[in-house]
Parts: structure tokens; sequence; C-alpha cells
């Protein structure tokens, strides 16, 4: 079912099963798309609980979604990474490679990984900016363009690692930034809203009752990407939607 709020396409699923299996072909389509017209898909990851059933769907369900993708065209990155080795609990990469990477046939070097394990998260940053850069292999003013951005959201109205008041929503040139997030007492490596908002396809997937209010605020509450940082998230030239169930909707009253 589609609604529409005044900032983007809002689909609203009856509940996480349904909410994952809509968004799995959603990423088929993109993915078959992208192929189709460069011969590759680019998929920036998410991290956090909420996509950890998406991921194994795409990599299980053999029939719906496991045969449509085109495994060995597909380049993972990722939006966001905790300041930790790869094989730590609170890793967005090991979350990655159990539920999905590890069961399919990805090609190991299109597997880009943060390297969160650096001691020094700016030096981290700063490499995986020229990974980026180098995989774009754009002239030093280009910006890169993901054909598919999963985003999402944090009870705090945080998405990516933009938390509030933290002044990565204003970044404008910086590729990769590691900003220290206070609440968490620790730095965070991300990418950037200039980087993320060039997608082809920035797709919000955010269940449960206890992400309601922070979707209220982003959708229908006042601008203010200081204390609602996923608002910093724009489609610049391509489309940016959210795909929500009915429990995180239930603040919404736009929805019509
Ligand atoms: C992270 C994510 C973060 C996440 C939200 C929601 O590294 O934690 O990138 O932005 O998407 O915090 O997390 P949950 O899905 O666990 O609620």
């Amino acid at each position: 079912m589609e609604e529409l709020t005044d900032l983007h396409p809002l689909h609203i699923a009856p509940d996480a099963r349904q909410l994952v299996r809509a968004v799995a072909e959603d990423i088929v389509q993109a993915a078959e798309e992208a192929v189709r017209e460069s011969g590759r898909f680019t998929f920036v990851l998410s991290g956090g609980s909420t996509p950890a059933d998406l991921y194994r769907l795409l990599a299980n369900d053999r029939e719906t979604f496991r045969a449509r993708l085109p495994w060995p065209k597909i380049h993972f990155f990722w939006g966001d990474e905790r300041h930790v080795p790869p094989d730590h609990a609170e890793s967005n990469f090991r979350m990655a490679r159990e539920t999905l990477l590890a069961h399919v046939p990805v090609p190991e070097d299109h597997i880009h990984r943060i390297p969160a394990e650096d001691p020094d998260a700016g030096r981290a940053a700063a490499e995986y900016e020229r990974t980026l850069r180098g995989f774009f292999a754009t002239d030093g003013e280009g910006w890169p363009r993901f054909d598919f951005v999963l985003m999402g959201l944090g009870p705090d109205a945080h998405t990516a690692s933009w938390f509030p008041g933290n002044p990565t929503v204003h970044e404008r040139s910086r590729w990769v930034v590691a900003p220290w997030v206070e609440k968490h007492d620790t730095f965070r490596i991300t990418m950037t809203p200039p980087v993320i908002n060039r997608a082809a396809r920035i797709v919000f997937v955010v269940s449960g009752e206890g992400k309601a209010e922070a979707v209220r605020a982003v959708l229908e509450g006042e601008r203010d990407v200081d204390r609602y940082p996923a608002q910093a998230a724009r489609a610049a030239g391509g489309a940016l939607l959210w795909w929500v169930d009915a429990a995180a909707a239930a603040l919404l009253s736009r929805v019509r």
C-alpha cells in the first residue's frame, strides 16, 4: 500500500515479515535494473538489527529472491560501522557476513568493508574514502552514485551514524567521517549526507512501535536536522522512499 507524505513516498507493510519481503523485492528489481544499465549493482548495507531478517531472506529464499539476484555482479559497501574489529559482536560487517555474505556467491573483492579495526577511527574513515574514490574513479571533483542504499532509523531519529547534535549532518565535502558519538562513548565511521543523497535509490526500512515517534518526528515534525538527523537524507537526483511496518507508522497523521 503506497501512502504519500510531504517528504517522500511511504510504504506501509502490515507487519515486519511482510516489510522485509517487500524491501527484498525492491532490492531485486533495483539490482536487475542496475545490471541491465551498467553491468553491476552497488549496494550500501545498513547496520543494526532491523536488516538482519532482510539479509537472511535474500540469502535463503531461493525461489523468490536468491535465484533472482546477480550475486557475482553485486558490490557491497557499508553506510556506517562501529569502531570495532570485523569479528566483534557489534560489527555491522559481521552481522551482514553471518546473515548474508557467507551464504551467497559474491567475489571477496566485491565486499568493500570499512576498516574499523584501525585504532585511529579518523584514519579508517580516510582509508574508506580512498577505497570509494578508487572504486568510482572520480576525478576528485565528482561524487559517487550508489545504486541502492539501505538506511535504518534509531529511536532518537539518527540514521547511519548521524546522531543528534553531531556535526556530521552538515558535512559537505568529505565522503566518510569518524564522529565521536557521546551517547555511545565511542567513535563511529560513516558515509556522509552528500554521498548517501546522490544514490539512485535510498530506502529507509523501519520496524516496530519503538520507532513510531522517530518516524513521526522525521516525516511530520519540524525540520531540524540537528535534532532529527535522518532528515538530512534527501534525494539528490534519485529516489528516497520509506518502507515501514504498521507499528512504526502508528503515530503518523498525514498518511492518507
Ligand atoms: C548502526 C546503524 C544504525 C541503525 C539504527 C537502527 O550502525 O547501528 O547503521 O543507523 O540503522 O540504529 O538500528 P536497529 O535496526 O538495530 O534498530
